[in-house]
């Protein structure tokens, strides 16, 4: 260990409970981040590092921009921003997927229409039928992306799926997958040459904790 103390940006919610497991598994005393009140900042007391609380695409832009040399975020939000770091590893959890869905017995594929799709992730819909050579309409939702088809907004949707029961309860059913999606651990560019000792050591610790996990 170098002594350094290195900065990591955790997506906030089910992947930093998650995180908190890892760190926890690998040793360090996650005792801050697990009782975090408002603060969004807190210090491992055994191990040279201080966690982030950040929202999804803020995590890369912590990371991005070397304010944070190291990120946990889903290979969603990784698909939908791209930009610049090193995704070092799967981390194994926040396991899910992308998936185009449609309305139950609806024939997606059967018109020469152009197909709308609804999505709260443009780029990664775009990337899709881009590689499928087809034209499409996208239309940029929030969340509650299901009740696009419903509403008679859009032709199918494409959507984060991990137990298939929010699909089912409204009436779609996936028919491709897009993506597969978990969490990965992020490195800022510059930083993995800048705080090499330190973030190889880090790195280390989940590898072997992952190792031990498969
Ligand atoms: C995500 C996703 C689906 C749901 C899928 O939504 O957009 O709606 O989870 O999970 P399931 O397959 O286990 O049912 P989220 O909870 O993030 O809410 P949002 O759509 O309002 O953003």
């Amino acid at each position: 260990m170098s002594g350094e103390r290195l900065r990591i940006a955790l997506t906030k919610g089910r992947l930093q409970d998650q995180s908190v497991e890892l760190f926890q598994a690998m040793g360090l005393d996650c005792t801050p981040i697990q009782n975090p009140g408002r603060r969004l900042i807190h210090s491992v007391p055994n191990y040279p590092l201080d966690a982030v609380l950040a929202k999804a695409p803020d995590v890369i832009t912590y990371v991005e921009h070397g304010v944070c040399s190291l990120g946990i975020v889903g290979k969603d939000t990784i698909l939908e921003q791209g930009r610049s770091f090193y995704e070092v590893l799967d981390l194994g959890f926040g396991k899910c997927r992308f998936a185009l869905a449609v309305k139950e017995g609806a024939d997606f594929y059967g018109t020469y229409k152009t197909r709308r799709i609804a999505t709260k992730y443009p780029n990664v819909a775009r990337t899709f039928f881009e590689g499928k050579g087809m034209d499409v309409s996208i239309i940029k939702i929030e969340g509650s992306v299901e009740l696009a088809p419903i509403l008679d907004l859009a032709d199918a949707i494409v959507d984060i799926v991990e137990t298939g029961a929010t699909l089912k309860a409204n009436g779609l059913t996936p028919i491709e997958d897009v993506a597969q999606v978990s969490a990965r651990l992020i490195v800022n560019i510059a930083g993995m040459k800048l705080h090499k000792e330190a973030i190889d050591d880090f790195i280390s610790r989940c590898e072997r904790e992952l190792e031990r996990r498969s």
